[in-house]
């Protein structure tokens, strides 16, 4: 019979085993990729001493290959729960220093466990993801393991907020569980997204591209808009995680965290009115008053990379996270297009799905003309945004600094799709067009003088280019001074805290996909 001490022994021996994965040169060959391990990375994520393993001495059942005499503790997945600013996360960590951190069927069983329990609890699930995909010893099991992910990733959607954290390769059917979170973050030069590489692409298409430029972080965040935050290195991603989990509730039933601020709520800044320049045609940045109307100037945007027309992010009033949607009128004058619709249209839904309210900003247009964007289905695209904001339950509140024209001024949060609070700036501009296009159309072949057109244009500009008409009708609740911004949507903000109404009963809703 074992000693207390040899049973002692053992335990801390395959413990160990376990901490050391792939061993010493695999963890070496991660370092020298500029990547942490799994285990560090965790380390880094999760509040010291918080994190709770789950499932380490778990092994592969594969017998194929010869798989059955090469079993390493923790099968390339490191599983369980810790805090972040004191706060339940359930958290995986593939770890690429065991069998590539390749999915088998006991590895995912591992992240299976942690996701049940994070929806069963109510906490947010974060994935690091650094794997090689499917274990290909493995076949239909591993297929099988992928699927049940899938599966829950689906169930958890909109109970509690999933993240993808891409820090080494993510190809094949694994993109989808990433694909299906709320979040994904890649980390530049280390982490790729694609469904078939660069070898199978040259085959079938003959085309030449790098796995960079195929799936790397700047693809996905500025060209395919597939994920949503770049971070430079491990460590930065990590930061940034942990910033993201602050502004988010812990699930759909309950509230995000209140961070208390000495930012006064009546605080006016003074450089708001100049910002919105007089001339219409003027671009300027939307971004300045976003970050001077939340708490402490601190705004977490989300996909800053991607369909730069449109803002989307996270700020706090008063303490409360509040979820920021605004046209930017430095990017194509803020024009909606297919891209900044489908962005917006997520973000919103995210919101909504978690009582997070909306501020919305609007200085937009209209919708983008053009073959291509008829062709890509805009009307489809728009119709997401509008969609969106329609069932959205959340308070929302809008605040229209300059242009809201045409169909862009109902989709964009109008009062007539449910909005909370309505203000605008003096200089804001609602109407069915702009001036121009307007008098050409009104007065087609009926103006013989430029002189006439021009006289024309300033009627219509004197008579509709302002908010009072909307005002007139209640449109607008209330018209305010820029410098005013801050404090206006604070009141707004909690005045409609407990606002709480429900859409009719259905199954769901049939957004148009
Ligand atoms: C089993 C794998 C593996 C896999 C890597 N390894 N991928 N083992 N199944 N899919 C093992 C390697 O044999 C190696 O083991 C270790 O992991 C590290 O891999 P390396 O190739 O040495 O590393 P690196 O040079 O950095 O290359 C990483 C890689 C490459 C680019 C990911 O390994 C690769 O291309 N792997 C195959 C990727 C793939 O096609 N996966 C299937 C995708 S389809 P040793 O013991 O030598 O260290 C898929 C379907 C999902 O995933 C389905 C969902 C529906």
């Amino acid at each position: 019979m074992k000693s207390l001490e040899q049973k002692y022994a053992e335990f801390e021996k395959r413990s160990h085993h376990a901490e050391v994965g792939g061993g010493k040169e695999r963890i070496e060959k991660q370092h020298a990729e500029g990547k942490k391990t799994a285990r560090e990375r965790l380390n880094d994520l999760l509040d010291p001493g918080s994190f709770v393993e789950l499932d380490k001495l778990v092994v592969h059942r594969g017998t194929d290959f010869g798989m059955d005499k090469t079993k390493i503790a923790g099968d390339g997945v490191v599983t369980g729960y810790g805090k972040i600013e004191g706060r339940l996360v359930y958290v995986y960590a593939q770890d690429f220093t065991v069998f590539g951190g390749t999915l088998s069927r006991a590895n995912a069983d591992k992240i299976v466990k942690v996701m049940k329990l994070a929806t069963k609890m109510g906490a947010p699930l974060i994935g690091l993801n650094d794997s090689g995909g499917a274990r290909i010893q493995e076949g239909v099991q591993s297929l099988s393991g992928y699927a049940d992910i899938f599966m829950l990733n689906v169930r958890a959607s909109g109970v509690i907020p999933q993240i993808s954290a891409i820090m080494g390769p993510c190809a094949g059917g694994a993109v989808y569980s990433p694909a299906l979170t709320d979040f994904i973050l890649m980390v530049r030069d280390t982490s790729y997204m694609f469904v078939t590489g660069p070898d199978v692409i040259r085959a079938v298409t003959h085309e030449e591209v790098t796995k960079e430029e195929l799936g790397g972080a700047m693809t996905h965040n500025s060209k395919s808009g597939v994920a949503h935050l770049t971070a430079d290195d491990d460590e930065q991603a990590i930061m940034m995680l942990r910033e993201l989990i602050g502004f988010l509730p812990s699930n759909n039933l309950s509230e995000a965290p209140v961070v208390p601020t000495h930012d006064p709520i009546s605080r006016e800044d003074e450089h708001l009115q100049t910002l919105v320049p007089a001339d219409p045609n003027k671009p300027y940045d939307m971004s300045e008053i976003i970050h001077s109307i939340v708490d402490d100037g601190n705004f977490f945007e989300v996909q800053p990379h991607y369909a730069k027309n449109i803002i989307i992010g996270y700020g706090r009033f008063n303490g409360r996270t509040t979820g920021i949607v605004a046209n930017q009128p430095a990017h194509l004058a803020g024009v909606l297009d297919i891209d900044s619709s489908v962005k917006a249209a997520r973000f919103v839904r995210f919101c909504d799905a978690f009582n997070i309210p909306i501020v919305t900003l609007v200085d937009v247009p209209g919708f983008m003309p053009g073959t291509t964007q008829e062709y890509g289905g805009i009307i489809k695209h728009g119709a997401k945004l509008l969609y969106a904001f329609a069932e959205a339950t959340v308070p929302k509140i809008t605040l229209i600094t300059r242009k809201a024209y045409g169909g862009a001024y109902d989709v964009m949060a109008s009062k007539h799709i449910g909005a909370d609070v309505n203000l605008a700036y003096p200089m804001a501009e609602i109407a069915v067009m702009g001036a121009e296009g307007a008098i050409n159309i009104i007065y087609r072949n009926k103006l013989k003088t430029e002189e006439d057109r021009l006289n024309a244009v300033e009627a219509y500009r004197e008579a509709f280019a302002n908010p009072y008409r909307a005002a007139e009708l209640g449109y607008v609740d209330e018209i305010i001074l820029p410098k005013q911004t801050r404090s206006k949507i604070i009141q707004a903000l909690e005045m409609t805290k407990n606002k709480h109404v429900q859409n009719p009963m259905r199954k769901h809703g049939n957004i148009p996909l």
